[in-house]
């Protein structure tokens, strides 16, 4: 199988030296791609920028920004047959970014900031995606409720989600802790490593393709 997956956070410009970004370290993501490469999957990871080695027999597309993440989506997406979005994702970006670096002047500075692309919302509509599709939601609150909306609202398959508010599970950890809300019931798997979290989560996917494509 030919499985997508996005990892990593993204960064936004400021300034030719400046940027927004996120505490994402890329770990899930990642954990996915080398059990799927270790499958024999063909795995293509496009990632934001991570301080960790990507996995062997990758085919690996680095990008910085919400939008190039979402060009390089666009680009593979029809070819696979699974899409694990573990990307985190700024959700908004300056308006503007100068060529030249931004100079100190008064005491107070106002950034104005547009929305990005919602890179798994589109993958239903926009790019007409009809594989097995997977995606993550971080929650301080509300966790099953929020990721069952966001199911819904970005049809999904399955949405792995996160408590972001505990300091032992997510974002840098190596261990997490998440619900998989699938459309017509929710699993509560144990506390792991992010190791063995991926192969679940990869195993899940998996079985989806076969539910979804009976033939
Ligand atoms: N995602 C994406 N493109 C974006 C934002 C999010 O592909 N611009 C993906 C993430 O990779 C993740 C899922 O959408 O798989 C959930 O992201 P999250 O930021 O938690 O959800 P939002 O829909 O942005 O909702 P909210 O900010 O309201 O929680």
């Amino acid at each position: 199988m030919t499985i997508l997956i996005t990892a990593g956070p993204t960064r936004e410009a400021i300034d030719p030296v400046r940027f927004i970004s996120n505490k994402s370290s890329g770990k899930m993501g990642y954990a996915i791609a080398q059990s799927a490469a270790e499958q024999g999957h063909r795995v293509i990871l496009v990632s934001g920028p991570t301080d960790l080695d990507v996995p062997d027999r990758v085919d690996f597309i680095p990008v910085e920004s919400s939008v190039e993440m979402f060009a390089a989506v666009e680009h593979q997406i029809a070819k696979v047959d699974i899409a694990i979005f573990t990307a985190a994702v700024a959700d908004y970006r300056p308006a503007s970014v100068p060529d030249q670096k931004i100079k100190k002047s008064g005491e107070t500075m106002t950034l104005e900031l547009v929305r990005n692309p919602d890179i798994l919302g589109s993958a239903r509509n926009q790019f007409s995606y009809q594989g097995v599709l997977v995606g993550f939601a971080a929650e301080t609150e509300n966790l099953e409720k929020n990721a069952r909306e966001k199911l819904e609202r970005k049809g999904c398959d399955l949405i792995v989600a996160n408590d972001v508010s505990r300091k032992d599970i997510g974002f840098d950890a190596n261990d997490n802790e998440v619900l998989l809300v699938f459309p017509d019931h929710t699993d509560h798997p144990h506390k792991d490593s992010k190791q063995h979290l991926a192969h679940l989560i990869l195993e899940e996917a998996i079985t989806l393709t076969s539910v979804s494509n009976p033939n």
